[in-house]
């Protein structure tokens, strides 16, 4: 899923990013698998489009360098989840914890973009729900993204299903 942007729309969402997407270790996101053959830096911006597009769509109100920040920063864990990393626990679960504490080391965040990081796998992570509409659009957003990407975008081969289960 790619969202029809404008190229009006394109250069504000690549102005919110500026500083942000093209930092060494967010650049560390292009080595890792996400879904499929999607990295996790392709997956990244396309939750952040997905996002952007939404909120100017459906004309929801959120604060949109908030929103994309945040978008951007999701899966920003730093390791290939298709290794065992028997520290972190289970990925699915633990990810969200540890992409904000990356973002936190990195960049000044403020209180939406913490709430669309650490929220981003709800209902899964079900005691930290969305708690603001930023994070809530990033959740859905993210679903439709990691949905599409699983389903249609395999050409590498398929990691076991069991390995995959509830892992965006
Ligand atoms: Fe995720
Ligand atoms: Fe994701």
């Amino acid at each position: 899923m790619q969202p029809n942007l404008t190229e009006e729309e394109r250069n504000c969402l690549a102005g919110y990013l500026a500083g942000w997407a093209d930092t060494v270790d967010a650049l560390r996101m292009r080595q890792y698998i996400q879904h499929g053959s999607v990295t996790t830096y392709e997956h990244c911006m396309r939750v952040a489009a997905i996002s952007f597009w939404l909120n100017r769509r459906l004309n929801l109100g959120c604060d949109e360098a908030s929103l994309v920040r945040g978008a951007f920063l999701h899966d920003f864990y730093l390791y290939d989840w298709h290794l065992p990393h028997r520290e972190m626990g289970l990925h699915g679960f633990t990810h969200p914890a540890t992409a904000l504490a990356n973002a936190e080391a990195r960049y000044a965040l403020n209180d939406r973009e913490r709430n669309v990081i650490r929220s981003h796998m709800w209902p899964l992570t079900l005691l930290t729900p969305p708690r603001c509409r930023e994070a809530a659009v990033v959740c859905v957003a993210d679903k439709l993204s990691s949905t599409t990407e699983t389903l249609w975008e395999r050409r590498r081969p398929m990691v076991p299903a069991a390995q995959t289960a509830g892992r965006h």
